[in-house]
């Protein structure tokens, strides 16, 4: 009974009676669930997150932002590559490196109901799951480097069951078991248009993740840094689970951030077309940045220099590198927050869910290269897209299983 009071409490200071009048229908055991969600959740982030963010513009005006410097993998001389292979083999062969996938997302746009790191494709090599390409790209690496390079997987609330069960019923596709580790990310409430929390069909507050930008603090929380740390690791990999060219172990990345003297390091493809789904390199504020294909205008996108290239031609194709020390400082940073606008059905006051044909939410998500601005400078390594860049996104279509297959077979013929 005081439990119950207690969140009744803090529903009520929070604006929140619409749950107070739902919590009153429940019966005993999905009424203690719900209140000991409602104690355990921090209201304070959520209601401040929506009050900041609501009225606020989805897109960046592009004052400030300027062009960012790169290297060119295949534009510097093939001494320089050198160099940089050599300084980054150095350190892989040392055991000094790890991978971690970002594999929290659901495959929405995909329309695969699962962990997208168990979607299915078939290439000239076989059926493969996603996870089990990122298997094979490790123990390619592990031959020609002769070490089993750490495999870090970050997971969400959502799949992380279905993801831990599916790797071992695959027996971790022969990864060596004490070389992985999977952790959690955390999650964040949907608010409504007008700042209701949502009930969801199994009478709980609606939450989701916290989006790639959680990885930070995730890694910190769950010990991850401090494992890294303990195994004398310097530098980190992060990447995505959905593009099957992406590349992780590259010592020319390693190599180039080290003799920048970076702490961070990214690899960019040239944007295809002005509206191309994904976010571009700049500098805001003197400062590396990312902007994300979302919140960019028509007329930012298609804006081209003197030479008419893109402006904003340099693509964030989420192959992230990061020195421990880096990843540390950032665990520490509180991350802003963007916000997207999404259908979300809901439970009414009468116990009845009601379903929704238009964006009536807002589902905040913390983005993982919003970190870079942390640092003066960032090393970015410009590759070939046709060797790095074959993500798959949407059902059918551009970015589909389709079109990366394709890219897939090629490289592999
Ligand atoms: C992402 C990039 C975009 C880039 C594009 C290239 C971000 C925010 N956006 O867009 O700039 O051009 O890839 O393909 O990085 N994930 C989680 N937890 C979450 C959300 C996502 O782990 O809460 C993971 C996904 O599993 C996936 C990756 O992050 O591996 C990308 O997520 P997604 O939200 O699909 O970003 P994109 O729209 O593909």
């Amino acid at each position: 009974m005081e439990k119950e009071q207690q969140a009744k409490n803090i529903l009520a200071k929070y604006n929140q009676g619409h749950i107070i009048k739902i919590l009153d229908k429940l019966n005993e055991e999905k009424k203690e669930e719900l209140i000991d969600q409602i104690i355990e959740m921090d209201f304070e982030q959520i209601i401040d997150l929506y009050n900041k963010y609501k009225q606020d513009e989805l897109l960046v005006s592009n004052k400030d932002i300027k062009n960012i410097k790169y290297i060119d993998k295949y534009g510097i001389n093939e001494s320089e590559r050198e160099e940089y292979k050599r300084i980054g083999e150095k350190y892989i062969k040392e055991g000094k490196y790890a991978v971690v996938t970002m594999a929290g997302g659901q495959g929405t746009r995909l329309g695969h109901t699962g962990p997208k790191g168990t979607f299915k494709i078939d290439t000239v090599n076989g059926d493969k799951y996603l996870f089990e390409i990122i298997v094979e790209t490790l123990k390619k690496a592990e031959k020609e480097y002769g070490v089993v390079i750490p495999w870090y997987i970050m997971t969400s609330k959502e799949n992380n069951a279905q993801t831990v069960e599916f790797l071992k019923e695959k027996n971790y596709f022969s990864y060596p078991e004490d070389k992985i580790k999977i952790f959690m990310q955390n999650e964040i409430p949907m608010i409504s248009d007008d700042g209701k929390l949502i009930i969801n069909e199994k009478y709980r507050i609606k939450e989701a993740s916290d989006g790639n930008g959680g990885i930070y603090k995730s890694m910190k929380e769950n010990g991850i840094l401090d494992d890294m740390e303990s195994k004398n690791i310097e530098w980190i990999f992060i990447g995505g689970v959905d593009n099957i060219l992406l590349k992780m172990v590259d010592p020319i990345l390693v190599g180039a951030t080290v003799k920048e003297n970076n702490l961070v390091a990214s690899k960019s493809v040239v944007k295809a077309y002005p509206e191309e789904k994904a976010g571009v390199f700049c500098k805001i504020n003197n400062r590396p940045k990312v902007i994300e294909y979302s919140e960019m205008s028509k007329e930012m996108c298609e804006q081209r220099d003197e030479n008419g290239e893109l402006l904003y031609g340099e693509m964030n194709i989420l192959s992230h590198m990061y020195n421990i020390k880096a990843l540390y400082t950032l665990a520490d940073k509180k991350m802003p927050y963007h916000k997207a606008h999404k259908k979300s059905d809901y439970m009414d006051e009468n116990l009845k869910m009601i379903k929704v044909e238009t964006p009536n939410a807002f589902k905040f998500e913390a983005f993982i290269f919003d970190g870079f601005e942390e640092f003066n400078e960032m090393t970015i390594l410009r590759v070939k897209r046709e060797e790095e860049f074959a993500p798959i996104k949407n059902k059918t279509g551009k970015d589909s299983p389709e079109t990366a297959i394709e890219l897939y077979n090629k490289m592999s013929i």
